[in-house]
């Protein structure tokens, strides 16, 4: 099949066209490289560099390539970008995604996987939270992300558009930046390698649902054929408490460096975690990566010489 991955040269977008070429599809990337890097990119896919806004970029692709189906990965990723400028933020994350949806309903494509976000949920009511949660985002990235969930069911009433949904908890793995609004994870490990005291938020009790990326990358395409029109959380089910992660990450680079704990910080949510229950009938998804063996595979993967694409 032919398939456009949004967003390709970044940490989740990458796996998945990696994922995609090993099953023999034929990959196209359209990336802008704002947090994405170029070695990431898959050199059997097709790479066009440019801006999902671009109304006349993304229509000559459509029209070029003809994708069946777009899996649409690229955003603004982070949530206090988005609430010091929510302008642009929108622009990247609701326009950018119209323009893209704009073109499928031209060009006919078959199906559009999108990655949406636990940030939907916004204040957890009750845990695990599932999809009929309700929906209150405090951020204009969450909010953002809940329009163009909104903006599929209208594409699929109007033109027939065939969606799924993926709302993503807390993920982690090989690639992702370790500079900026990076992941925990790669937080943690750039400090342990670079022997800089990590800092924690708050007591290190909370806890969040830590999904390792091949996961993810396994969701999407399974979601190519199955889970039309559904939405989903992609996690574990379980939770991790900030510190048992840090612990583990000490095992496995044995490090004695303690943390620095440092006030919990305004709106840090305390515990997180998301029902796998939809996910597992729908899609007949589950997580196939344990904490540790991800965790333990990050970690080489941050000590390699890929390294210096992650810190910058
Ligand atoms: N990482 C997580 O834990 C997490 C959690 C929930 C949802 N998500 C969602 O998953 C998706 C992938 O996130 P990620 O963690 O891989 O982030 P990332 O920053 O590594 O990837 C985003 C990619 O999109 C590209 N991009 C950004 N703006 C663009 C634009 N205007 N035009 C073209 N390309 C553009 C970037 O260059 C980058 O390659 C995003 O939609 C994000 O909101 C991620």
């Amino acid at each position: 099949m032919r398939i456009l991955v949004t967003g390709g040269a970044g940490f989740i977008g990458s796996h998945i066209v990696d994922l995609l070429i090993n099953k023999n599809h034929k990959v196209a990337i359209l990336d802008n490289l704002t947090t994405g890097h170029m070695i990431n990119v898959n050199p059997k896919a097709k790479f066009y560099y440019g801006d999902i806004r671009n109304v006349k970029l993304v229509n000559h692709i459509f029209k070029e390539y003809r994708p069946q189906v777009v899996i649409h990965q690229a955003a603004q990723v982070s949530v206090p970008n988005s609430l010091k400028d929510p302008v642009e933020d929108a622009r990247i994350n609701v326009e950018g995604s119209v323009n893209l949806l704009e073109a499928c309903r031209l060009t006919n494509v078959r199906k559009f996987i999108y990655a949406s976000s636990a940030a939907v949920y916004g204040e957890p009511n009750y845990l695990p939270i599932d999809e009929k949660h309700p929906l209150k985002p405090q951020s204009g990235y969450g909010l953002s992300k809940l329009t163009v969930e909104n903006y599929l069911r209208i594409y699929k009433s109007l033109y027939g558009l065939q969606y799924t949904v993926l709302r993503y908890a807390n993920i982690y793995g090989p690639r992702q930046d370790a500079l900026g609004e990076g992941g925990v994870v790669s937080i943690f490990i750039n400090s342990l390698i670079n022997n800089q005291q990590p800092t924690i938020f708050g007591d290190g009790k909370q806890t969040r649902d830590l999904v390792y990326v091949k996961d993810v990358a396994k969701a999407n395409i399974d979601a190519i054929n199955r889970a039309h029109q559904e939405i989903l959380n992609v996690c574990t089910n379980k939770q991790t408490s900030i510190n048992t992660l840090y612990q583990m990450l000490m095992n496995i680079s044995n490090s004695n460096l303690k943390p620095q704990y440092r006030p919990s910080r305004q709106g840090d949510i305390i515990h997180s975690y998301l029902s796998d229950k939809l996910i597992t009938s729908k899609l007949k998804w589950k997580p196939k990566w344990t904490l540790e063996q991800g965790i333990y595979e990050a970690w080489h993967y941050y000590n390699s010489e890929n390294k210096i694409a992650c810190l910058g």
